[in-house]
């Protein structure tokens, strides 16, 4: 498929900000869209920078004049006031204006391991493409769910030429680290001080001591789960892009290999000199993603296992930078 021209939404965000540079450096002319909520895009030559919002009905049309390909990674997260304007909408607004308009090759939606469902629900086997939609409670999976189905839809009633990559938790700059130690800021699912029952676990809290927290169950077996570093995520989407074998296809997009949350933390305190406090997690099932479709059918290979992601937070840390923001402590 030839492909020149690209529209990225979301192009501030954290995976269009990682993302947008790529696509410059592979020679595609990019038009980035920009919205008013303070994530902005950089300036790199060979983009145009839009500013808009997808909640407008009149923006899409404009937007996707003579783009080969829509990447759309635009989407607000746990927002009760929003989802429903900014994602359902938004994405309608651009999938009716690709089959309007008819000459867009490819339509590259961002979707998410959320709408499986992951930790919330008892997952006995590998999370596959055909595990059936089953988001975890919340406005965000919702509309992954949503989304998602359009897409399908779209794809089934106009023939609009539709790949889903469904991204696991990514990780970036020191994101790791934020999760998995009781210091600020809090990143992800669990939050460590909402499941703190013991007076040791209460005193770190209490006196401000930083410690590297592990995920256990019940039994005392530690959780388990697959998360995705950002350069594969980059790597994904650049697979998917004029590829005719990704068309019409939903791919999972997670690192190489589940991690246990006791390797991780044993990992984690040997580099930062932390001692492990140990939390049991009621609601918390392990879960792993299937990776062999987007390995045997994008040619993806996941770099990224949770050492590499460890390492590079820790790098990230030592080097003084600081992080991006974040709309969205998830
Ligand atoms: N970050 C993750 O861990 C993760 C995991 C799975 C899936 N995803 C999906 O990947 C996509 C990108 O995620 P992200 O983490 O980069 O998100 P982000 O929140 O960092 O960025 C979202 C972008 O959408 C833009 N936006 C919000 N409302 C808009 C509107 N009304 N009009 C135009 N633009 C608007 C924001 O300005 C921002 O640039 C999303 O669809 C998300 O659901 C992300």
């Amino acid at each position: 498929m030839d492909v020149k021209n690209i529209l990225l939404t979301g192009a501030g965000g954290k995976i269009g900000r990682a993302l947008l540079p790529e696509l410059v450096r592979a020679g595609y002319a990019v038009r980035a869209l920009e919205y008013t909520d303070g994530l902005h895009v950089e300036r790199l030559k060979n983009v145009e920078v839009v500013v808009g919002d997808l909640r407008d009905p009149e923006l899409a049309p404009s937007l996707i004049e003579d783009i080969d390909v829509v990447i759309h990674m635009a989407n607000v997260k746990e927002n009760k006031q929003l989802f429903l304007d900014a994602n359902v909408k938004g994405t309608f607004f651009l999938l009716d204006a690709c089959k309007q308009a008819g000459h867009v090759r490819q339509f590259i939606q961002a979707g998410s391991d959320a709408r499986a469902g992951i930790y919330y629900y008892p997952q006995p086997i590998p999370i596959d493409e055909n595990h059936r939609h089953s988001g975890y409670p919340g406005y965000y999976p919702l509309s992954k769910v949503l989304e998602e189905v359009m897409c399908e839809q779209y794809q089934i009633m106009y023939q609009t030429p539709i790949t889903i990559l469904r991204f696991s938790w990514v990780h970036d700059e020191d994101d790791i680290l934020a999760h998995v130690t009781l210091q600020e800021p809090n990143l992800g699912v669990p939050v460590w001080r909402d499941w703190a029952t013991t007076a040791e676990q209460h005193a770190y809290f209490q006196q401000g001591k930083n410690a590297v927290a592990c995920l256990v169950h019940a039994d005392g077996s530690a959780g388990q789960r697959q998360i995705v570093g950002i350069r594969d995520v980059v790597q994904s989407v650049m697979l998917a892009i004029g590829n005719p074998t990704a068309i019409g296809q939903a791919f999972n997009v997670s690192g190489p290999a589940p991690f246990a949350y006791d390797v991780l933390a044993d990992y984690v305190a040997r580099q930062l000199d932390l001692p492990v406090v140990r939390f049991e997690v009621g609601e918390f099932h392990d879960f792993c993603i299937d990776m062999s479709k987007s390995r045997s059918v994008l040619g993806f290979q996941p770099q990224w296992d949770i050492f590499r992601i460890v390492d590079d937070a820790v790098r990230f840390r030592k080097e003084g930078k600081s992080r991006s923001t974040c709309l969205y402590p998830g």
